[in-house]
Formats: structure tokens, sequence, C-alpha cells
């Protein structure tokens, strides 16, 4: 362990798109670190805005962090829209970028920080890597909706917007089922499928469309008209937002984010459009958008938050900096951060949960030898 001197105060900041769960890390971290070590906290607010602006940065005591396991977002701020390597300032009208990273590290010298907990998904986790570059001593904290990081069996916040998704689905069954028509979910996940292909199956979607698999339209109405033939006059479909037809592109919003950076959104209109026009049916479309994002972290996902958020602490003590803790099987263990953002972790066509939809007919978009076959080509691809 860390001689107590060298590791007397630390900051924790989240950074990016907030889920269920973070402050369950907070509160974690900070009670690990006050109880077991008798260390300092500094709460780093808005995401790298804390280390880039003054007055962003308090002190975390147990009386902070009271009553926050079930509380969703996170009580620190958080952004997406600052990256000290990129960092937007309006100059004379003018957005201008500038890099930031050294006045970054400088102010945590400042601060007296022995180490920074990053609570971030991939983009926070790439941006403390590259600040771990420039001196800065960092862990780093698993946090997305999208389970789309590497190195972990999964990130908390997943299995709240899986169950967030899965609920509505399940409303959407009775009313969908009574006006006898197709209903569309669309979900978040980025380029992962993860959110649409679980909570899919979870809430007995009847076709889940996900980014790792192109969909063919005629597949999708083939399955819907074999419903309709078999007495069951409806179908719900859930599509992930970055899911795409064969030969075709993600549907993307028409305003972009800052940075440069489009946001994913709207397949769920286009594909309903699709079917309309080749099938007739009456189809109705729901976005479940941010209400994937907020709600009260569910039993699996307060549970992983904290002991990921404890273990952080552990990290820190045991000098294993440039770590980030992750589940493997039934333990929280660290991986090197550059691991887990290496690429993203992408839906394998060979697992078990895909086989699982086949195995029950539930449509994936396309044909069952084209999807064994792309599985053949993404495992040759590995070895
Ligand atoms: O990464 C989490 C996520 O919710 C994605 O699933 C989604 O594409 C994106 O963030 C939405 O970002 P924003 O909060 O900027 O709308």
């Amino acid at each position: 362990m860390h001689d107590s001197k060298h590791s007397s105060r630390i900051g924790v900041l989240t950074g990016g798109g907030d889920c269920p769960g973070i402050n369950a890390v907070i509160r974690a971290v900070v009670k690990t670190a006050l109880n077991e070590y008798g260390w300092e906290v500094l709460g780093i607010e808005d995401g790298f805005e804390g280390l880039i602006q003054p007055g962003k940065v308090r002190p975390l005591q147990m009386s902070d962090v009271r009553g926050i396991l079930p509380r969703g977002g996170t009580i620190l701020g958080t952004t997406n829209r600052a990256n000290p390597f990129n960092y937007e300032v309006e100059v004379d009208g003018e957005i201008e970028v500038f890099d930031v990273s050294d006045d970054v590290v400088r102010y945590a010298q400042v601060l007296g920080l022995d180490a920074l907990v990053v609570i971030g998904g991939d983009g926070s986790l790439r941006i403390a890597c590259e600040l771990m570059e420039k001196g800065l001593k960092v862990v780093g904290v698993p946090k997305t909706i999208d389970n789309d990081l590497q190195g972990t069996v999964i990130t908390f916040g997943f299995d709240t917007a899986v169950n967030t998704a899965m609920e509505a689905l399940d409303k959407l069954h009775t009313t969908a089922e009574s006006h006898h028509r197709v209903i569309i979910l669309e979900v978040m996940g980025r380029d992962a499928g993860w959110i649409a292909l679980k909570a899919g199956i979870a809430g007995d979607a009847d076709i889940i469309l996900i980014p790792e698999i192109p969909y063919d339209i005629h597949a999708v109405i083939e399955k819907i008209d074999a419903r309709n033939r078999q007495g069951a006059k409806y179908s719900i479909i859930i599509v992930a937002e970055g899911a795409r037809p064969v030969g075709g592109d993600a549907v993307y919003q028409a305003h972009r984010e800052v940075g440069g950076v489009r946001r994913l959104g709207g397949v769920g209109e286009v594909l309903g459009a699709q079917i309309r026009e080749l099938d007739h049916s009456e189809v109705r479309v729901t976005v479940l958008g941010h209400l994937q994002r907020g709600g009260s972290p569910s039993a699996f996902d307060r549970l992983l938050a904290t002991r990921f958020g404890a273990m952080a602490v552990h990290l820190i003590a045991e000098a294993k900096l440039g770590e980030m803790v992750a589940l493997r099987d039934e333990s929280i263990v660290s991986v090197p951060i550059a691991v887990a953002v290496d690429q993203q972790k992408i839906v394998p066509l060979s697992s078990d949960i895909i086989r699982t939809a086949l195995s029950l007919n539930v449509s994936l978009g396309n044909t069952r030898a084209v999807i064994e076959r792309m599985a053949v080509e993404a495992r040759e691809q590995v070895a």
C-alpha cells in the first residue's frame, strides 16, 4: 500500500453522458477513501471542465454522499464537451479550439491531487489515457449505458437502461396488440447493439435490429407477414439507433454535436416509413431517448457501481495507476485503461445470445445463413 503521505488527496470526476449508478460510484469512492485510508476527496464538477475552469472543485465529505445511492444522474455534473486536447472557446463570436491539457495537469498538481478517479465512457477514458502520458495519475471506472467498453464483462448503467427499455416493450405490447399495429421502439447504444439485443429478448420483441447485423427490409417484412399469417396481428420491433440497412448508412440527427461528433437518431422513423410503403401495416414509432439514461439504478447497477468505486480507491492505494476497474467472471479486477478504449466492444455474432434469439425465431433482420456466415467471417478476422 502507498505511504498515506503520498496519497492523501484524490480527485473524482464524471465525464461524458450520465447514467444510473454514477452517484453510487462517487459514494463508494468517498466512503472508502475516508473510512479505509483517511484520505481527502475533491469532487471535480462537470467532467474535465472542472480542471479547466476555476471554481469547480469542492471537498467531498460523508455528508455530501449521504442518501445518493439510489439517485440517478451525477451530483458532480458532467459534460461531453470539455476535451482538454480540443477545448472549444468562443473568441470574438468565433469558436476556436485550444489544447489546454498542460494547464489541466498543472492545475491537478496545484490542487495536490495524488490521483484522479475518472468515471467515464470511452471518450473520457481516452482523454484520461492521454493526460496520463503528461503525468496525471489516473484510475478509470467504466460508465456507459451502451456497454461498449472492452476489458469488462459489463459497464454500470447498462442493466438499468436495459430494464427501462424492457419495461417500454412490455407497455408497447399491449397497445400494439389492441390496435393490430407494428410498433417500433428505437433505443440508444451508439454503434453497439447491446441494449437493443438484451432488452429485445427480455421484452419479447419479434424483430431486433442491431448495428452488427445490417438489416434486409424484406426479411423484416417477411417476419411481420408471417406473424399475421399465424394470427398474431401485431409485431414489436426494437431497433438500435446505430442499426443500418444492408448496403446503407446509419441515420444521424440533422444537427451536429459540438466538436464535430455526429449524433445518431431517427432510424425508427426511417424503418417505419419503409414498412408502411412495402407492407401497408399501421406503424407507430417510439423513441425511448434519454429516459434510458435516467432513473434509479437497478440493484445490479448499485452493487456493481459500489464495488467499482471501492476498488478504484484500492487501486490507488496499491499504486496501480493507469488501470480501470472491471468485472471479470464474479470478481472485480483491473485492466489497463488503454485496453478498454482500444476498440469498441460490439456484440459478437457467435455469442450464445444471438443463437438464443435465432432459436426463439426472433428475427434479427437478416437470414440465419447470412448471420452465421458473418459470424464465421468475424471469427476468421480475429484469428
Ligand atoms: O453514450 C451514451 C449515449 O446515451 C448514447 O447511447 C447516445 O448515442 C448518446 O449518448 C446521446 O448523447 P447526448 O446525451 O449527447 O444526447
